[in-house]
């Protein structure tokens, strides 16, 4: 992760052009009306007629099994279950020869009693590796690894995790200058063709699977963010000419508080998308606080204007299929470790603060998503 953290902080920043600040009104606030009026935060109008996309939270084991408190509020506000680490191959492949599915399959047997949907992430990522996959330095055995990792954790959870984030960032980092691959092992041993191979395998294993290509920084304002938007369509419909299924495109939406959601520029992807036809997921949304004040009233006012921008170009344009937040509560969520702030607060990047109580971020989700509570 601090790679990714070292990229994500380095990087270019597109602030807010218009006034320096989080303060501009959105479309939606504008033309629709404001609802509601809370701590001083603009609210989304609640249409009667929202369809309905389902509220999913991404789950991590360890606090799932240690505080009921974060198993109860799951049951109480979300519909789909998303195993935040429990799926990937560090959590799966602690050695070569044998899969340890305990920790994926307590979650996705929870979803299935609770009546909740799941989503499988992810199968490829440069990341989160165990040692002897990171070790591995010939083509031949990473494609065999790979291929074999995908049919085994595809095959155990055929018709029940009925979406899968197949590659997760792929798209580098910042693609203006050094060309468009995130580097990373994969990348390194089997060429832009890994992307393909994984596709194909998933694919193969499950037909009726919903096959996703997952990536961040697709919602800003930017040189930067249009590119690795085109280069997101390119992947798609590099996929559909091979004839490699490929369903839809996973938005993390990580997004920084400070800076502008592109409307017109989401809003065109998202129709963009649509005509290729392949469907939108929001997967991992958060916010990154760590430029903002330390007052809360300041932050939580500014996520909730971002999360509605962001909102109402991904609903104009779309909707997506889903809207997943990376955790659910600010007591655990890695925007505070990986986007340190300043003054060594911790961050207020999800919709329920650190003791479990709403903050305007769940209000706003809720003028958006068919949520349960
Ligand atoms: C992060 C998890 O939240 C952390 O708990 C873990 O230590 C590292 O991975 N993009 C992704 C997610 O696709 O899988 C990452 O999740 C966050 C960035």
């Amino acid at each position: 992760m601090a790679n990714l953290a070292s990229d994500r902080a380095n990087s270019d920043q597109f602030l807010f052009e218009r006034d320096g600040s989080a303060q501009g009104l959105t479309r939606r606030s504008v033309l629709g009306g404001i609802s509601a009026l809370s701590a001083g935060v603009l609210l989304p109008e609640i249409s009667q007629a929202k369809p309905a996309v389902p509220y999913g939270v991404a789950t991590q084991i360890e606090h799932f099994r240690d505080d009921p408190v974060y198993r109860a509020k799951l049951l109480q506000y979300c519909d789909n279950i998303v195993p935040m680490n429990a799926l990937k191959w560090a959590s799966l492949r602690h050695t070569e020869g044998k899969f340890d599915f305990s920790a994926a399959d307590q979650l996705i047997e929870f979803a299935e009693q609770n009546k909740c949907g799941t989503h499988g992430h992810t199968l490829l990522w440069y990341d989160y590796n165990p040692d002897w996959v990171n070790a591995i330095d010939d083509a031949k055995t990473a494609e065999k690894v790979l291929v074999e990792h995908i049919e085994t954790v595809v095959d155990r959870y055929k018709g029940r995790i009925p979406t899968w984030d197949v590659v997760n960032e792929v798209i580098a980092h910042d693609p203006r200058w050094f060309g468009q691959w995130r580097e990373g092992m994969w990348l390194k041993l089997l060429g832009p063709a890994h992307v393909d191979i994984a596709f194909r395998a998933a694919a193969r294993t499950d037909p009726n699977a919903e096959l996703i290509i997952n990536d961040y920084d697709l919602a800003n304002w930017g040189s930067r963010f249009n590119k690795r938007r085109a280069i997101m369509l390119d992947l798609v419909r590099h996929l559909q000419d091979q004839n490699i299924p490929v369903h839809g495109v996973g938005m993390q939406a990580h997004l920084y508080a400070e800076r502008e959601v592109d409307h017109k520029q989401v809003v065109k992807f998202m129709r963009d998308l649509k005509a290729l036809g392949v469907d939108v997921w929001v997967s991992e949304l958060d916010f990154i606080d760590w430029k903002l004040s330390a007052d809360h009233s300041v932050r939580d006012r500014a996520v909730a204007q971002v999360a509605t921008q962001f909102l109402d170009a991904v609903f104009e344009g779309g909707p997506p299929r889903a809207v997943t937040t990376w955790g659910i509560s600010d007591r655990h969520t890695w925007i505070t470790n990986t986007f340190p702030r300043d003054d060594g607060l911790s961050s207020r990047a999800l919709p329920l603060d650190e003791n479990y109580q709403e903050k305007p971020l769940m209000q706003v989700l809720r003028g958006y998503l068919a949520m349960r509570a």
